[in-house]
């Protein structure tokens, strides 16, 4: 029958306690969700700095609609590009000391536009070469997969198995190598080991990339990500990829290099050619959320918070992963013992989603805690309390 691996697929997915279902947000309010009549308090959002729903990005988007629209009516080649987009697009050029910047719907889109369109060409007998780390996003992964160039994968942040991977590539003699990593890792919150991983892929002639979804808003004085921690230039990191769905608390993504790269992007990278270009209200509120003064008061609330619970946690002897991040996640290893976690805690009136392969590698199945500057420092002590009945077979509190 056509197309019956539907059905097997979904089974087997089922009988291995890793299909996927959507819950529904009835609503949502600081620290808060509602979902089927129950209120909880919310460990898994990506809104770090609580930015969505501040009043500052809530007025700009009334303000946005109010001038231009609810959607950009067309592609950015054709119409849909506005002075709202030109004005984002020029902020984060200078903030971020690049020639350009593109804007993106989404980061998948954007991932996958920079592997489609720097790698759908060959080069005579010479494949090019993708060097990326073993846990990058499914968006850049799949990107890499669908793309004419030769895909290896490093050991996450294994600088010695880079260097392998980069001496081979003599033999290989790839064309053209791009070295691929994230700010901050989406699933394990630690960040990589860059400044060694710039002179690495110089040494080699090889581009680097830095998908920092988790790192920019949140990483750096001004929130402007890896690139102001590691004082990255454009010529050290020619390839900035970042999210506007996570700290900044609106959605989109952008892509930022010179203005060669870019010029060819808006040339080449179907995923931005071939489709309706960002609301400019939401490029509009991006720009008003990434401009506003309470993201750095808001930043120094979340190290608090996030100083908070892994100290509690340490105390209370819950096996913490190295992340310095708002991404606090809690191995557990089994696929069902992390659902059976996040369903008592749910009990408990906490939301905390359990992370399964194959979105993690396979028995590395946990708890995926994200803190929030909306949470209380009591919200955390609730989540310690919790987490230590769930997790520690019902060992005492430790406070
Ligand atoms: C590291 C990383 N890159 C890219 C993306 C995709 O971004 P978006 O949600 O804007 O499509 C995500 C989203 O979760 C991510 O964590």
């Amino acid at each position: 029958m056509a197309f019956d691996f539907i059905a097997s697929a979904l089974e087997k997915r089922r009988s291995e306690g890793l299909l996927r279902s959507r819950k529904t947000v009835d609503s949502a309010s600081g620290p808060m969700i509602e979902i089927g009549g129950q209120h909880y308090i919310n460990f898994s959002s990506n809104d770090y700095l609580a930015m969505r729903r501040s009043s500052v990005v809530m007025q700009a988007w009334v303000d946005g609609i109010s001038e231009y629209g609810g959607g950009s009516g067309a592609s950015p080649l054709v119409t849909g590009y506005t002075n709202a987009h030109q004005a984002l697009e020029e902020y984060l050029a200078t903030e971020l000391k690049r020639d350009k910047v593109l804007l993106f719907n989404s980061g998948f889109a954007a991932n996958q536009a920079v592997c489609q369109a720097l790698f759908s060409q060959k080069h005579g007998e010479h494949q090019d070469l993708i060097i990326a780390d073993k846990l990058m996003h499914a968006s850049f992964v799949e990107g890499a997969k669908g793309s004419l160039a030769k895909l290896s994968r490093f050991k996450h942040n294994d600088l010695q198995h880079l260097q392998i991977l980069l001496n081979s590539t003599d033999k290989h003699q790839a064309q053209n190598i791009l070295v691929a990593t994230e700010g901050v890792f989406s699933m394990d919150g630690d960040q990589a080991p860059l400044s060694e991983m710039v002179t690495m892929s110089q040494r080699s002639g090889a581009w680097l990339m830095v998908d920092d979804a988790h790192g920019f808003g949140m990483l750096g004085e001004h929130g402007l990500g890896v690139v102001e921690t590691h004082q990255l230039s454009q010529q050290q990191l020619p390839i900035l990829m970042a999210t506007f769905g996570k700290a900044i608390g609106t959605a989109g993504a952008f892509v930022a290099g010179s203005h060669d790269f870019i010029d060819y992007l808006i040339n080449f990278a179907k995923h931005y050619v071939y489709s309706t270009a960002m609301p400019a209200a939401q490029a509009y509120a991006t720009l008003m959320s990434l401009q506003a003064k309470q993201s750095n008061e808001r930043r120094t609330i979340l190290a608090e918070r996030i100083e908070l619970f892994k100290s509690l946690a340490d105390k209370a002897g819950l096996p913490l992963m190295p992340s310095n991040s708002a991404i606090q996640p809690l191995l557990i290893g089994d696929a069902q013992k992390a659902i059976s976690a996040s369903e008592k805690l749910k009990t408990l009136g906490l939301w905390v989603t359990a992370i399964r392969y194959p979105t993690v590698p396979k028995h590395t199945d946990r708890l995926r805690i994200t803190l929030t500057a909306a949470h209380d420092p009591r919200d955390i002590e609730s989540l310690i309390d919790a987490l230590q009945i769930v997790l520690l077979d019902n060992k005492k509190a430790v406070r």
